[in-house]
């Protein structure tokens, strides 16, 4: 064998401010799938990651929930940490960019490039929110569009007329935090000099770093010349303070890949086979590979690669671009429960089956892939149900019975065994190249020979007469070893069915190197049944839930969308409306008379309410607020009498109780003061 790789890989770091759901998911399980693989190969292969932990929005998100931004990423940590766990994403090290190593590693890159001559300053005039005492990204002003007129538009670009601008043409502009009217003012910035590496960077990209389309994309901005980069922020901000440059602070962006290596170093902390420079010096031999979605390409192909040469860094191998996740062919919507987190999905269905189903489906390109449903459950259950855990399931028992659970080495069909050993270089360079569908496409068809084998033979039938007891076994044990071969070229997909799959067949942990060897006479351990078929009504309860975490944000009163890239937007002041609009709103004082569980549901309550001789029944997302019903009884709260009535699998919810806070335990129901009475408009 040649001498095993060392391999570094990456997957994009999360915020750390929003939960994970399942266009996340697409990426880490896409990176664990191909770091296992390496492993496998028996390659020392790094998988590391971090929450990306600063920037404004955290500091603001934090501040809303009365908490330091030190305590939301540490929550955030220990929900990440435990998501990622249970979907068998296996990274050697889960950080934080908010570490030692990272602010070390950026200030000495930052003084490196400042060295070389690769920093400038300038002063910049930004809007800035009097009120709130900060200057304002783009994102946090709203203002009416200076070409179309629409009002209540984002400061860089319009939704309606797709016009782009700088934030100061926005008519109105108003500050999206407190509503103040910002005002222009100037503060120094510090820019990195990207056009300086532009050569390299024309160089780099099409040096087989890249997917062809993404060199292509690359190849337009480069070839309109680069534009320096502001990497500075001014205070308040959660980040890194710029060394020499009091209250300015590194933008997020700066910092965020620069956690990459600071994860690493964090983890040849403890273990002493990794030595850090090994992997990052300029001469390095080792392999670095960063796996990203396509909306964060020039972070990683551009300014990363740009930082890494001018601080005397080594550059990545290769930066691997995917697409998005679509769900039922649409993009993921909260409305119709196809917003999924990674939470819920666990909470109904096996994290295996999107491990295998996004294998199926995923390829080398960056076009986006879609989760649908129906085709989920058909291809869980045909493939790895149908195909794969039946041959194990079929022909275990024969052995146990006949056998005492001893394999014979006999291979009555020498040539499907080898048919099995060849295909499996091309299983390989699939995995290699990230083709993991075209490795599922492979190993499928191993299996549809074994079944066509095995179904021609038909044990079942042999067992039943005399003489054949010999072949029953020698077809069974056949059968048993190409189940192995199987297992093995899945185990980078399915590592928990692999495990399983290994007590069962009685061997340690299996390696690709083991799929050169047949079992021989062997004892196996009792059967153990391997996968389950995946039920519909489980997907159906997944998208109930997922609806249930959309009612909870409702009545929450926390409306903030949780854009595909992760970051939470600050709720924004909505569109102004006038007094017949707010009007329309029929708002009555209710009495909550029962309070209960809702069976099945785990985010909401059943409420019912007395309107003052009308009764009104409510599902509310409020449970982990009131985790005792009862003590809502007897209480009252304000009421949206008019709302649409809403079907749900638990019945019609009519109507919405009001409540504030974030959400969590953070929930606070609305009261009125003494004295108001069941049925009462509010206005
Ligand atoms: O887009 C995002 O979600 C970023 N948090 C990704 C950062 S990747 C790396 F550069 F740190
Ligand atoms: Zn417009």
């Amino acid at each position: 064998m040649s001498e095993a790789r060392k391999i570094l890989v990456t997957s994009a770091l999360p915020y750390a401010n929003g939960s994970i759901h399942l266009g996340h998911m697409l990426e880490y399980i896409q990176t664990d799938m191909w770091v296992r693989f390496q492993k496998m190969r028996g390659n020392q292969c790094i998988y590391v990651c971090a929450d990306d932990a600063h920037g404004s929005a955290i500091m603001l998100r934090a501040e809303k929930e009365g908490i330091t931004p030190e305590q939301l990423i540490d929550n955030v940590h220990a929900e990440h940490s435990a998501d990622f766990a249970d979907f068998m994403v296996d990274f050697d090290n889960f950080y934080t960019t908010h570490s030692e190593e990272n602010r070390e590693l950026s200030e000495q890159i930052y003084q490196r490039l400042q060295a070389a001559g690769h920093i400038a300053t300038r002063s910049v005039t930004q809007y800035f929110d009097p009120e709130k005492g900060m200057f304002l990204a783009d994102r946090f002003i709203k203002g009416t569009c200076p070409k179309c007129a629409t009002p209540d538009q984002y400061g860089d670009n319009c939704e309606k007329c797709g016009a782009t601008y700088h934030p100061t043409e926005l008519k109105d502009p108003r500050s999206a935090i407190s509503g103040a009217t910002p005002v222009l003012k100037d503060s120094e910035h510090y820019f990195f000099k990207l056009p300086n590496f532009q050569s390299m960077l024309k160089e780099w990209t099409r040096s087989g770093a890249l997917q062809e389309s993404v060199a292509n994309k690359l190849a337009e901005w480069l070839d309109s010349g680069l534009q320096e980069w502001d990497i500075s922020r001014d205070a308040p901000y959660f980040g890194f303070e710029i060394p020499g440059a009091p209250g300015k602070y590194f933008y997020v962006w700066l910092d965020a890949p620069i956690g990459y290596m600071a994860s690493f170093k964090n983890l040849c902390a403890r273990r002493p086979d990794l030595d850090f420079d090994a992997f990052w010096n300029k001469d390095s031999t080792a392999e670095l590979y960063h796996f990203i979605g396509k909306d964060i390409i020039n972070f990683h192909a551009l300014f990363w690669p740009a930082m890494l040469e001018g601080a005397d860094y080594r550059k990545p191998t290769g930066v691997n671009v995917h697409g998005y996740l679509t769900v039922n062919g649409a993009k993921m919507s909260k409305s119709r429960g196809t917003f999924i987190k990674a939470r819920t999905y666990l909470d109904h269905l096996n994290p295996e089956y999107l491990r295998y189903y996004y294998a199926a489906k995923l390829g080398r390109g960056v076009e986006d892939l879609d989760l649908n449903l129906e085709d989920f459950i058909q291809k869980v259950n045909s493939d790895l149900v149908g195909k794969v855990v039946n041959i194990a399931s079929r022909c275990a028992g024969f052995i146990h019975k006949g056998n005492a659970g001893m394999l014979v080495a006999d291979m009555p069909n020498p040539a499907l065994w080898g048919h099995f050993v060849e295909a499996t270089p091309s299983i390989a360079k699939a995995y290699e190249a990230r083709d993991f569908a075209r490795a599922m496409r492979e190993i499928m068809a191993l299996a549809d020979a074994a079944n066509a084998w095995i179904a021609e033979q038909a044990p079942w039938a042999m067992s039943k007469i005399e003489g054949q007891q010999a072949q029953v076994q020698a077809v069974c044990s056949q059968a048993i070893n190409l189940f192995k071969q199987l297992v093995i070229l899945l185990k980078p997909v399915l590592p928990k069915l692999a495990a399983d799959a290994e007590q069962f067949l009685n061997v340690p942990s299996l390696t690709w190197d083991d799929l050169g060897t047949a079992l021989g006479d062997h004892q196996l351990n009792p059967f153990i049944p391997l996968l389950t078929r995946v039920d519909p009504k489980h997907v159906e309860a997944l998208i109930e839930s997922s609806k249930e975490d959309l009612l909870e944000m409702e009545n929450t009163n926390s409306v903030e969308e949780i854009i595909c890239n992760g970051e939470l937007e600050k709720e924004p002041l909505a569109k102004e409306i006038d007094f017949n609009a707010f009007a329309a709103v029929d708002l009555r004082i209710a009495l909550i008379e029962k309070a209960a569980f809702v069976e099945g549901a785990d985010k909401l309550l059943q409420l019912t309410l007395d309107l003052g001789g009308v009764k009104r029944n409510v599902f509310s997302g409020i449970k982990s607020a009131y985790p005792d019903p009862k003590a809502l009884e007897g209480r009252l709260t304000l009421y949206v009498a008019n709302l649409a009535a809403r079907k749900m699998k638990f019945g019609v919810s009519e109507g919405m109780v009001l409540a504030a806070g974030p959400g969590g335990e953070e929930i606070h129901l609305l009261s009125p003061d003494s004295g108001a009475r069941p049925g009462q408009r509010v206005m």
